[in-house]
């Protein structure tokens, strides 16, 4: 399925084609689909009644080639009570058309956004279906050269007709639109083989945000081992692949106005290094940049929706691989910051490479708050599974709004504990600390040794290692990475950083 084109339109139904029609529980046609039903004579009105639909949220009704009138097919979209739908229902009722018309491989159609009972579908509901319709329609299937039937050939046109029509077109290109542009670029990042996208190549999607007016600066091996960024080399130096680290600023706030950053993880292959990882599930780690993916989509997102606000975004891009030059269990590494690491496990690298990133931001860009994404510990998947993010900051605040921003697009987090306790576990005899504190408590003792480089800065760290990759199936995704964080960090910065 390629993108679906997304128009606006008033209501009116086609004459050919399909139109798809909202239904609530009182079975009630909407006025433009009532008008329809009258000239065909009660076609939809039988269908629904010798169907034994009952209009219950997100059931759908195929009615095919109803009698009286010239359309290919009518589908009646369950909305169940309409008052009760919440934001994060209207995506879901984009995902369902998206899904029910791609599988009738219906090429053009007219979604009828109009209610019953008289109440408007406003523009911001519309603009969150066309989203919803996106998400769905969404496949990562270049490297298929052999498709199913005509599967290549399917597109889907979608006009969606409502009252408000000028008002969601717009809505949808200013502020939507670009938002689902993001959590696409992040769901192609994180499907990407490794053989593919290595550090440089995901670099240079990055610098390819110039375009939308982002300004990114590519630290190359020359600079980061001038500067001393120590922890992050030690990982990067067991690959052929160097390492890069991506800044890109967004500058759409007020001039001197604190940055809010936005710093991620992105380890193009994670084979543990000379702590080597089974072989079972390996090919999965071509995933372990998901956290650099997000903030990459983000930037993008903010930058194409010209927020306004200022923002940076850090990703630190290393390949983990085990060669003769690659760094050993016991090696000790001076971090950027002076601190020193002990490594014992060559495996957990993701806070080798944040803990220079975090650090450098802090330092540099002066950020009124941070948070880091990274795909961290297998322990977040023990402790979460796939349904939430685990949460670690140092901030109530930042808590709340991570929490809050998550119920309402349905990207939720979860908070676990930091303490001074937890801290001593990455006390080490050789060195300041040391890169595991074994296998009790593995999420909160990574996230204890990211916060070692944070100083006081507001920080919350995202451990993302159940929600960026396997992704469940669900009416907003089908691929292997949902995309998951863009929308949920597009909302924090809408609702508590941008003017
Ligand atoms: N990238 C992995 C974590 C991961 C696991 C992400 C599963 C996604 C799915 C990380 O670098 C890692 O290997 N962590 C180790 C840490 C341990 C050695 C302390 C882990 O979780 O086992
Ligand atoms: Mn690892
Ligand atoms: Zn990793």
């Amino acid at each position: 399925m390629s993108r679906p084109t997304i128009a606006f339109a008033k209501p009116e139904a086609p004459a050919t084609g399909t139109l798809v029609v909202l239904v609530a529980e009182d079975l009630a046609l909407p006025p433009t689909a009532a008008a329809l039903d009258a000239t065909c004579g009660g076609a939809l009105g039988r269908a629904i009644a010798k169907a034994a639909f009952k209009g219950k949220g997100f059931a759908t009704l195929d009615v095919v080639a109803p009698a009286g009138c010239d359309l290919d097919r009518v589908v009646l979209v369950g909305l169940g009570k309409p008052a009760d739908l919440s934001e994060k229902d209207w995506l879901k009722l984009g995902g369902v058309v998206a899904g029910k018309l791609i599988d009738l491989k219906v090429a053009a159609a007219t979604l009828l956004l109009e209610r019953a009972d008289g109440e408007g579908i406003v523009a911001e509901r519309a603009a969150d279906v066309a989203l919803g319709v996106r998400l769905r329609a969404y496949a990562f299937d270049g490297y298929k050269t052999k498709k199913k039937d005509d599967d290549d050939k399917v597109t889907l046109d979608l006009t969606l007709a409502l009252a408000d029509s000028s008002a969601a077109k717009k809505l949808w290109k200013a502020r939507v639109e670009p938002i689902s542009d993001g959590v696409t670029l992040t769901r192609d990042l994180i499907c990407e083989p490794a053989n593919v996208l290595g550090t440089e190549e995901f670099a240079a999607k990055a610098k390819k945000l110039e375009k939308l007016g982002v300004e990114v600066e590519i630290l190359g091996e020359k600079e980061l081992k001038k500067a001393g960024w120590n922890a992050l080399l030690g990982v990067a130096q067991g690959s052929k692949r160097p390492p890069r680290v991506v800044i890109m600023r967004w500058n759409g706030g007020a001039e001197g106005e604190a940055p809010v950053a936005f710093v991620g993880k992105g380890v193009v292959f994670d084979s543990g290094g000379i702590s080597i990882k089974p072989a079972a599930g390996m090919e999965d780690m071509k995933g372990d940049m998901g956290g650099a993916a997000v903030v990459t989509g983000l930037m993008h997102a903010l930058a194409s929706r010209k927020a306004k606000v200022n923002v940076v975004g850090a990703i630190g891009l290393v390949e983990n691989m085990p060669d003769a030059g690659a760094q050993r269990p016991g090696d000790i590494v001076t971090s950027l910051s002076g601190q020193t690491i002990e490594v014992i496990n060559t495996d957990a690298e993701g806070r080798l490479v944040l803990c220079d990133v975090l650090w450098h931001v802090k330092e540099t860009v002066k950020p009124a708050a941070i948070v880091d994404l990274a795909t961290l510990t297998g322990a977040i998947l023990v402790a979460l599974g796939k349904l939430n993010a685990g949460l670690f900051t140092n901030d109530d605040i930042l808590a709340e709004r991570l929490t809050t921003a998550g119920l309402v697009t349905g990207e939720t987090v979860w908070r676990m504990p930091l303490s001074a306790d937890y801290d001593k576990l990455i006390d080490s005899t050789w060195a300041d600390m040391k890169n595991t504190g074994g296998r009790d408590a593995g999420s909160v003792t990574a996230a204890q040794f990211l916060k070692r480089f944070v100083g006081d800065v507001p920080w919350a760290h995202l451990d993302v290692a159940g929600t960026a990759m396997g992704s469940p199936s669900t009416d907003l995704n089908k691929a292997w990475a949902s995309g998951w964080g863009v929308r949920l960090l597009d909302r924090l910065v809408a609702d508590h950083y941008e003017k």
